[in-house]
């Protein structure tokens, strides 16, 4: 059984074609990077696996399941997870507060109002272990919003983590950050589970190259390359649309 598998994959904006045809598996406990220029259709391609956009064509399995028609909270339920090209976190929460958030999502009795101060206990623990881990546990009193860019993308990083997702989407974890940022974050995710199957969009070569087993190349909507890093970094039309662009 795949972590994940996409087949005949298409979706259009109106009159443009985003996606065409894509077809993807990806094995339980790999990394795959996902690279290609920009408007190549790699968000896009995330936004259909989450639910956010519903495919023109094509279906989605997460863990077996056909998941096409589910909304995104029951594809997260089953789970599947996911960071955002841009920060989304919550500017005046603490770091705490913040990861206290993301562990309550997984709470079975999260939808009691009122209860126990006692019953926030293991989720408090949770929270503490989590940023402990992750080396963040003298910030958990900072508030998010004054974090410093890199250690933002940190905490987004935990946030996705604290529901132990199965598959777990990276879109350009790395975006924006100074080459020292850049390397801690490789280097936390470098260390994620292997119990975590990985789709990472990275428009840093080096950093793909150094964090995943396999590259899928999009261009245009369509999968242009696909295959090891050895076989994409040889590839004479991947050297192509690279050169061609200077984003890459
Ligand atoms: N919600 C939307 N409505 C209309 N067009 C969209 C929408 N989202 C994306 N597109 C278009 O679809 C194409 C693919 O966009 P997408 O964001 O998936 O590219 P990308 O590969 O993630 O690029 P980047 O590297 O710049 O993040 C682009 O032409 C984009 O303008
Ligand atoms: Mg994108």
């Amino acid at each position: 059984m795949m972590a994940l598998q996409i087949e005949q994959l298409s979706h259009s904006f109106g009159g443009l074609l985003a996606l065409s045809d894509v077809n993807l598996a990806v094995a339980p406990g790999e990394r795959l990077a996902i690279i290609g220029p920009n408007g190549a259709g790699k968000t896009t391609l995330f936004n259909i696996v989450t639910g956010i956009f519903r495919p023109s064509a094509g279906r989605i399995r997460l863990l077996g399941q056909d998941v096409t028609r589910l909304p995104p909270h029951r594809r997260a339920q089953l789970g599947l997870a996911r960071t955002f090209q841009i920060t989304t976190l919550f500017p005046r929460l603490t770091v705490l507060d913040s990861v206290l958030l993301a562990v309550q999502g997984l709470d079975p009795v999260r939808f009691t109002l009122h209860r126990p101060r006692e019953a926030y206990g293991h989720l408090r623990e949770r929270a503490e272990s989590l940023l402990a881990e992750w080396g963040l546990a003298d910030r958990c009193h900072a508030v998010t919003g004054r974090l410093s860019y890199g250690e933002q993308r940190q905490v987004e990083l935990i946030l996705a983590l604290a529901g132990a997702p199965k598959v777990l989407l990276l879109d350009e974890p790395t975006a924006g950050l100074s080459p020292a940022e850049t390397a801690s974050v490789a280097e936390m995710i470098r260390r994620f589970s292997r119990d975590t199957t990985i789709l990472l969009i990275e428009h840093d070569m080096d950093v793909a190259l150094e964090l995943v087993d396999r590259i899928t190349v999009l261009f245009q909507g369509r999968v242009l390359a696909e295959g090891s890093k050895d076989k994409i970094r040889s590839d004479p039309e991947v050297a192509a649309i690279y050169l061609g662009t200077d984003d890459a």
